[in-house]
This record gives structure tokens, C-alpha cells and sequence, in this order.
């Protein structure tokens, strides 16, 4: 059996040491958590598709010269990623509003923002994540002020790619989060995109009808979870029929 350390075990996934020094194993669980783990249920099959997504999109960042912590997926629920130290920031791009900004400032779900906007919220689950400013940020330093230019040059970069990328697929991008680390080599750091990009994390819209296929079929708890995952990963060309199979029904022993 595994016998690898866990280095952490957060609410989605598990992160393990890696092969190498300086890599680490980046394990998607079927949990899915929403109300800061209040609501707690398993989705069969939901790991694998984040897996396959997040894989997608991080290799596609790279290509394009935007810098990630992803190496390579391992297996089905595994990838290798970089280690990185992560900055303890939720790095939120909305282009239209939803959510938590809807409630915030009055706004009518689904209205286009003026332009897109970038928010920052304190990752601490005790506090509930808060959101904060970059004068927070750069107060307690967080992140220094030359990092978190980098951290929004970065946000609107994955916002440019993910918004033409989804759209391509006839889904509109509606907002999203990525978590930034910092990643040394040598006497070198640069600010690089972790964690993960996948349905839980963004907020994702059929273009001509609407419907949700992200984690809001969850939260208002208004449809199947892992259909609306495998909607998106279609729609991406990641799945084939043989993978379609594989998320659901009996689990294959071998991975991969
Ligand atoms: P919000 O509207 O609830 O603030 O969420 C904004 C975006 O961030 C949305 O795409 C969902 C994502 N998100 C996370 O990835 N993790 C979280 O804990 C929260 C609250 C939101």
C-alpha cells in the first residue's frame, strides 16, 4: 500500500511528498465542501474530472508562457507538481457578477461587469476568508507590493486565456479563483499559478442557456454535480467515451 507522507489534507485535495526534491503529489479527492466546509458531500468521480481538467488547462498555461506549479499528471486522481510556497491569498477575477459580489454590492446576477475586476480574499478558514485589500496585503506582509503586480498580471492572463478558451466551447467564463506561490530556483523567485483550475473553482455558464456547470450546482444544490464536470471536460475534448466510463460505475485498479 502507499506508504508516501501526507503533507497536507486540505478540504478537495491531498498534497504528498513528491519523487524528488522540490516536486510533491497533488491528490483530487471526490470532496466537495461549500459555507467554508458547513455542506460537506463525495461525488463519485468528481476527482478524476478535476484531475483531467486542471491538467488541461495548467499544460495549456504553460505552452503559453504563464507560469505554473504543474510538472505532469501521474494517474488518474494524481499530478506532479512544483513545490511552491504558497501566498495565503484567493485571487478572484469576476466578469460578470455572481456570488458573493451580487450580495455585496445589490448587483442583478449575470449583469456584465464594467471591466473585469480583481478581488483578494485572506485564506483562513477560522476567519472564513475574509476579503481584504491590497493595502492589507502589503501591510501584513502577505505578498510584497512588486509580488502582488505579478499576482494580478497573472490573474489577468489565466482571465484572457480561460475566457477565450471557454467561450470556444460555448460556455461563458463567469468568474474564477487561483491561488499564487512562490517558486525558487536558486537565487531566483518567481510567482507562479498553484493549486488548481477546474469547475470548482470557476463559475462556468452554458453561453446560450445559462445552466451552471461548476460548483454552484452544489452549493444551491439545483442538478447532478458530476454531470455538469463531465459536460465541461467534453466540451474541453478531454474525454474520450473508454474515460467517460471510467468516472463512473466500477473503479479500474491500475491507474492510468
Ligand atoms: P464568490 O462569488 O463566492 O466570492 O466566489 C468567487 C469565485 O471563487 C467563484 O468562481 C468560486 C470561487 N471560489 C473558490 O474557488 N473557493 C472558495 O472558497 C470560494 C468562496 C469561491
Amino acid at each position: 500500500m502507499n506508504r508516501r507522507r501526507k503533507l497536507y489534507d486540505g478540504k478537495a485535495k491531498t498534497l504528498y511528498e513528491g519523487p524528488e526534491p522540490g516536486t510533491l503529489i497533488q491528490h483530487f479527492k471526490d470532496d466537495a465542501t461549500a459555507f467554508n466546509g458547513k455542506r460537506h458531500e463525495i461525488f463519485d468521480g468528481k476527482g478524476v474530472l478535476n484531475n483531467r481538467i486542471s491538467e488541461f488547462i495548467f499544460t495549456r498555461l504553460n505552452q503559453l508562457g504563464i507560469p505554473t506549479h504543474f510538472l505532469r499528471r501521474l494517474n488518474m486522481r494524481e499530478q506532479l507538481i512544483r513545490e511552491v510556497e504558497i501566498i495565503p491569498l484567493e485571487v478572484v477575477v469576476r466578469n460578470v457578477a455572481a456570488g458573493s459580489i451580487v450580495k455585496r454590492l445589490g448587483l442583478e446576477s449575470g449583469t456584465r461587469l464594467p471591466r473585469s475586476i480583481i478581488e483578494f480574499y485572506y485564506k483562513d478558514d477560522q476567519l472564513g476568508d475574509p476579503m481584504v485589500s491590497e493595502e492589507h496585503i502589503t501591510a501584513f506582509g502577505w505578498a510584497t507590493p512588486q509580488e502582488l503586480d505579478d499576482i494580478m498580471t497573472l490573474a489577468v492572463r489565466v482571465n484572457d486565456f480561460l475566457t477565450g478558451l471557454f467561450a470556444g466551447v460555448g460556455i461563458q467564463l463567469v468568474d474564477f479563483k487561483i491561488e499564487c506561490g512562490r517558486q525558487y530556483e536558486g537565487d531566483m523567485m518567481r510567482i507562479v499559478v498553484a493549486d488548481e483550475i477546474s469547475p470548482d473553482s470557476c463559475r462556468l455558464w452554458d453561453i446560450k442557456t445559462s445552466q451552471k456547470l461548476d460548483k454552484d450546482v452544489f452549493r444551491e444544490q439545483i442538478g447532478n454535480l458530476v454531470e455538469a464536470y463531465r459536460e465541461v471536460a467534453q466540451r474541453l475534448g478531454i474525454l474520450t467515451e473508454t474515460d467517460n466510463a471510467l468516472t463512473t460505475g466500477p473503479r479500474l485498479v491500475k491507474s492510468d
